[in-house]
């Protein structure tokens, strides 16, 4: 039996899979616990279950001994330091796969609603302000038939492009999943970002992707477009898109995805317009946040017998 740490009460039974096999501490606020908090839990465990908001760094893992198996309860681990968990030989477990699909269908939502205006015509109809039918007002952008470009083409960025077959659309795109730049199959960049109607970002967080949207990116965007991230907030510089917002650079942006995360309610950003913001719940199915829990459990005790993880990650990154 090995002592585990779980970092917040997940959906469904898949906790009780680990209590049978285990002893385990679930963290029960809200809120995160603090970095100080979960260290100090970290250290006593051979086992810890985290979620994105949960900074397992270098300095984290030099305190932790007995720790063998880290499973992260979402398909990103930007916020885990791999090449220190690799050092020590910690497995490490993501959940791909099973919030493919959900994570498409909102980042489809975002796109809708961010074209079409949708948090403005709806607080107009709560606001009373529906007087008649107005031939000029709620004018957005057509989707049908418009150009996609996609940066980072893996398994969500691929679920998209599926979706925007049925609206007729030309979908380009940048290189493989971890790439934000050109490839032999995609794009480079900046000329993804000149041909494109609506950008859409799904690569993973790294040193190469920091601010890969920043304003230089957003200046060569049409003016008429709209950027929608449903990846991870840090690809986006927000202070250039705060400014080309209110430049009318670019027509419109919805963010799944902030940075910081989450967004204070007087953050600049958010004075920016034609801006939806939602908070972080691409994945929030219940089936595949439920999914996601059950594969989590099953990386962690995989990597607590010493199997391989069904999803494990790669020791490079
Ligand atoms: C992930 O899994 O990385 C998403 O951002 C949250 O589901």
């Amino acid at each position: 039996m090995a002592r585990c740490f779980v970092t917040r009460r997940l959906p469904g039974a898949a906790l009780d899979r680990l209590r049978e096999v285990h002893e385990v501490d679930v963290w029960s606020g809200r809120l995160p616990p603090p970095y100080e908090e979960l260290a100090a839990r970290a250290a006593a465990v051979e086992g810890l279950l985290t979620l994105l908001t949960d900074r397992v760094d270098a300095a984290l893992i030099e305190h932790c001994p007995r720790l063998r198996a880290i499973s992260n309860c979402a398909v990103g681990y930007d916020n885990i330091d791999i090449d220190a968990t690799a050092a020590r030989g910690i497995a490490v477990g993501n959940t791909p796969d099973v919030l493919t699909e959900a994570t498409a269908d909102l980042t489809w939502a975002l796109l809708l609603a961010a074209a079409r205006r949708l948090p403005e015509a709806i607080d107009s109809v709560l606001a009373g302000d529906w007087l008649t039918w107005e031939p000029a007002r709620y004018r957005g952008a057509t989707v049908g038939g418009a150009t996609l470009g996609i940066v980072g083409l893996g398994r969500i960025g691929r679920a998209v492009a599926r979706r925007a077959v049925g609206f007729g659309m030309t979908v380009l795109h940048t290189g493989g999943a971890g790439s934000g730049s050109g490839s032999a199959s995609g794009l480079p960049l900046d000329e993804m970002l000149e041909r494109s109607d609506f950008v859409s970002l799904h690569c993973p967080l790294t040193p190469a992707t920091y601010h890969l949207i920043d304003a230089d990116a957003l200046a060569r965007m049409r003016r008429a477009a709209i950027l929608i991230n449903t990846a991870r907030g840090p690809i986006v510089d927000p202070d250039a898109l705060r400014e080309a917002l209110i430049a009318g650079q670019i027509a419109g942006a919805a963010l799944d995805v902030t940075d910081p995360e989450p967004l204070p309610p007087g953050d600049p950003l958010l004075t920016a317009p034609n801006l939806i913001v939602v908070p972080h719940i691409g994945s929030a199915t219940r089936a595949a946040r439920g999914r996601m829990a059950d594969l989590a459990v099953e990386n962690l005790l995989a990597g607590l017998e010493g199997r391989p993880m069904p999803h494990q990650v790669p020791a490079a990154g």
